[in-house]
């Protein structure tokens, strides 16, 4: 379970990290947090690149700011825009959360009208192939 502390704690660094967002082409900034199992909270923003396709989203980068930081197992990710609909994670980042969470996690979206959406890891991804499959 995650304490509504918790989660506003990570709402926050998400907060940070969109601000941090390098976003010039799309315009759309996005922050993401996580809470590792070791109870540290990582952030990482989406970093756009001329060469559009080399994008990277604030999902995986989060995910890759805990790893370089020698954590690999999480208990949440917060993914925060200023979009009045809220923002799920994109395929490509499901398939890395998948990687490092347990499917039965939760992932939230939240924005800066303080709305909020939970979904299990196994609603976003359904039959995912993990490192279980290997
Ligand atoms: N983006 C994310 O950072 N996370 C998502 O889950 C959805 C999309 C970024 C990628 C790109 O920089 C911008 O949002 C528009 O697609």
């Amino acid at each position: 379970m995650i304490t509504k502390e918790q989660l506003a704690q990570l709402k926050q660094a998400a907060k940070v990290a969109y601000q941090n967002a390098h976003a010039p082409y799309s315009k759309f900034h996005v922050g993401a947090a996580a809470l590792t199992e070791e109870g540290n909270v990582v952030a990482g923003c989406n970093v756009e690149n001329a060469s559009y396709g080399l994008t990277v989203c604030a999902e995986r980068n989060c995910i890759a700011n805990a790893v370089v930081n020698g954590e690999k197992q999480f208990r949440t990710i917060v993914i925060y825009t200023e979009q009045e609909k809220l923002t799920p994670p994109c395929g490509a980042c499901r398939q890395v959360i998948a990687e490092f969470f347990s499917m039965s996690s939760s992932v939230f979206a939240v924005n800066h009208l303080d709305n909020i959406k939970e979904w299990k890891l196994s609603e976003l991804l359904p039959d995912a192939f993990t490192p279980d499959d290997l």
